[in-house]
């Protein structure tokens, strides 16, 4: 199984987010979709209405965020029962969007994830190096660092699934949207899957079933054959080329074609 995540960020308004979706889900391909899961991650308020649109259909829903409790005096959060309640599935956790503008920290992003998995909604943990920390050639410190702190006493034998994209903040279009070499991708989620497997002391196969490894950054129709055929990309979390649905469609074209 291939999986698309596409992020609509804040790129379209409610509107736009229900036809972008109403187009996948009558679209020909998407209902005959087989090897690929499709995940639209929308903005909060988009997605009482979007639940109902995806009703039936081959897509799946995420938010973009979530918070670390799930009720109590917390002004202006979101209640994790609330999304389950539509049909939320997944949660983008720890976006480098989020981490540089909110100050979200690894203590948080570790709190978050636990409280995803308490209420059985997959986290996308997002990890990634900015331009500066490559430069220096700090990157697998750096993952490394963000991938044991949002792990944090979490056992793996007892979660279901957790999606980890490796989304360099340098590769992220709206940044310097520098294209990534597939296989340096494909190294530093190679470089994820050992960091785990040894940390948590637990074997390969646990870690295959366990976790997902996906990639973004900039990925279009001219970069997803290179990306998803290599190894340890199972997926991408595409952001700015999601936003149309014809957009959507060629990728799930290209990916069928490569798989
Ligand atoms: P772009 O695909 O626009 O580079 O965005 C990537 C991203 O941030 C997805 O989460």
């Amino acid at each position: 199984m291939k999986y698309i995540f596409a992020n609509l960020k804040m790129q379209l308004d409610y509107n736009e987010t229900l036809n972008l979706l109403k187009k996948l889900k009558n679209d020909k391909k998407i209902k005959e979709l087989k090897n690929i899961q499709l995940v639209v991650c929308c903005d909060y308020i988009s997605i009482p209405d979007a639940s109902k649109i995806i009703k039936n259909s081959n897509l799946k829903l995420s938010s973009q965020n979530i918070f670390w409790e799930e009720f109590g005096a917390y002004t202006g959060e979101i209640l994790t029962k609330n999304l389950k309640k539509f049909n939320t599935e997944f949660s983008m956790i720890g976006h480098s969007e989020r981490r540089i503008n909110l100050s979200e920290s690894d203590e948080m992003i570790n709190k978050k994830i636990q409280n995803a998995l308490r209420n059985e909604i997959i986290p996308i943990l997002c990890v990634g190096e900015n331009l500066k920390q490559r430069k220096k050639n700090e990157q697998q410190q750096i993952i490394k660092k963000q991938i044991i702190s949002a792990l944090k006493s979490i056992d793996l034998k007892k979660v279901k699934k957790i999606f980890i994209a490796y989304e360099p903040i340098w590769a992220i279009s709206s940044n310097n949207g520098i294209n990534i070499d597939p296989k340096e991708a494909d190294k530093m989620n190679n470089l994820i899957k050992e960091i785990i497997i040894k940390e948590k002391n637990i074997k390969e196969q646990i870690f295959n079933k366990k976790i997902t490894l996906i990639y973004g950054g900039s990925v279009n129709d001219k970069n997803i054959k290179e990306l998803i055929t290599k190894k340890n990309i199972n997926g991408v979390l595409v952001g700015s080329y999601s936003t149309k649905s014809k957009n959507i469609i060629k990728l799930i074209d290209i990916i069928n074609k490569s798989i």
